[in-house]
């Protein structure tokens, strides 16, 4: 990441310099900034929750993390392949990172997943078990891991995925060695390794009032009256941009009204590829109404989104062609969804959204050198502060800006206010400038305010 600093600057105008016809491109609605969401989500008492990477808890993404979520999941770093990939030989370097970057930023810390069919070691996956050993296996595992971190962690995905989309409990390890108890001894055994930490059943495609969510529901009111420890159900909400169900509210309320917890545990909503503006703008109202539904019923303790770059995100390996899934762009840009979410969180009461706009043209351009202005307009709204960002389509490279401090990381350039011309009044612009490099074509980026 480079530094530039503000400043004017009339070096590099080379002579020659051609005027070229303004080209120009002006961002749609704009958004001035908002409180960061977990500032939000505190006011409300709930959650608002990322699953994150250890090894990328640094730089712009760290920055992130840490400032806009009151709640971290390990992506993979506390499955069972990852913490004990050979048997009897752990590996807890990630996991770790993971509770000391959210204990130092004042988050929790929610535990994923300690029973399920998937990633798990080969050793285990490949043995031959007898039930006495599965049952041995499944004990010692939950007390070690959730042992380890007793009293750090506000709560546990114990099993995870238990069911097929008929609502038929998938024939897994663990189903087919110990049958369907395999359920209440995982959580017996949480709940005695950590008596504070809440404990869930997580699966997907149960969102909505539909087979699966209602064998889910049956499971845990029996669970309940057998007198299982079970604190609460996680609703994955892996999702399709245009496809959030109808329900998703009401099957919230059903499980609230039975005394648990819900929690919407793993967001994201996927389109395919390319992302365009109509398709973001939709997505941005499926955040909104799954928010919606959460911040509505008390019970719901908030939402955590799977990733919330676009270049940290699952979805492209898993689902070939699709992608654009989380609320911010690869470049972490915040796409319209992050609005969404902020807003649903009660952000953007008091603040402008539509009014002001960001205008970027190349001023004047020669071999290898331009020069690029932008202007921040408004009308029928103000701002006190402003950010603007870009992403460079044919290599171009700024060196010097002027009445903003700019940075480019890549292709990204993020530009904000010099500490002197944050405000714009209504009715008023701001403007400031640069030189960048180009070679071969220099095409006006798409800008973003906000
Ligand atoms: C995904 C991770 O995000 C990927 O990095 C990994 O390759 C596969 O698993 N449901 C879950 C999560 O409960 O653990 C999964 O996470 C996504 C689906």
């Amino acid at each position: 990441m480079r530094s530039l600093r503000t400043g004017l600057s009339l070096a590099s105008l080379a002579t020659g310099v051609a005027m070229l016809g303004a080209l120009l491109f002006t961002a749609p609605a704009a958004h001035a900034a908002d409180p960061p969401l977990r500032d939000l989500a505190d006011a409300k008492s709930k959650v608002i929750g990322t699953a994150v990477t250890g090894s990328k808890l640094t730089g712009t993404y760290g920055e992130i993390a840490g400032r806009e979520f009151n709640s971290l999941t390990p992506g993979n770093a506390m499955k069972w392949g990852s913490v004990e990939p050979t048997r009897g030989s752990f590996n807890w370097a990630e996991a770790d990172q993971i509770v000391d970057f959210a204990e130092a930023h004042g988050q929790q810390v929610r535990g994923h997943t300690l029973v399920w069919h998937s990633q798990n070691p080969g050793w285990l996956t490949n043995g031959t078990w007898t039930s006495a050993q599965l049952s041995q296996l499944l004990n010692d595992h939950i007390a070690l891991e959730v042992g380890r971190y007793k009293g750090r962690l506000a709560a546990w995905d114990v099993v995870n995925e238990p069911f097929n989309e008929d609502g038929t409990y998938r024939q897994t390890l663990w189903y087919n060695g110990l049958g369907v108890d395999y359920i209440a001894q995982a959580l017996t055994a949480a709940r005695a390794a950590d008596p504070a930490a809440r404990l869930y059943i997580n699966d997907y495609n149960v969102e909505g009032v539909n087979a699966k969510s209602t064998a889910l529901y049956n499971l845990v009111r029996s669970l309940q009256e057998r007198g299982v420890p079970i604190d609460g159900v996680g609703l994955q909400a892996h999702l399709i941009v245009g496809q959030v169900p109808s329900s998703v509210q009401q099957n919230i309320q059903r499980f609230a009204d039975l005394g648990l917890d819900v929690a919407i545990t793993e967001l994201d909503i996927r389109m395919q590829l390319p992302a365009d503006s109509a398709k973001l703008t939709q997505q941005a109202a499926d955040y909104r109404a799954v928010m919606n539904a959460c911040v509505a019923v008390a019970r719901c303790t908030g939402v955590t989104v799977w990733g919330f770059t676009d270049s940290d995100s699952w979805i492209p390996d898993t689902f070939p062609g699709q992608g654009a899934a989380t609320p911010y762009d690869e470049n972490y840009a915040p796409k319209p969804a992050y609005h969404a979410i902020a807003e649903s969180l009660g952000g953007g009461g008091s603040r402008p959204t539509d009014g002001c706009t960001a205008t970027y043209s190349v001023g004047s351009q020669w071999n290898t050198g331009f020069t690029g202005q932008v202007r921040i307009a408004c009308s029928g709204a103000a701002l006190s502060s402003w950010k603007v960002g870009w992403t460079f389509g044919a290599g171009q490279q700024i060196t010097q800006a002027w009445n903003a401090s700019c940075t480019q990381s890549g292709a990204a350039v993020t530009c904000s206010n010099a500490s002197y011309n944050g405000t714009v009044p209504d009715g008023g612009s701001v403007t400031f400038g640069f030189n960048g490099s180009w070679s071969g074509s220099n095409p006006v980026p798409t800008i973003t305010l906000g």
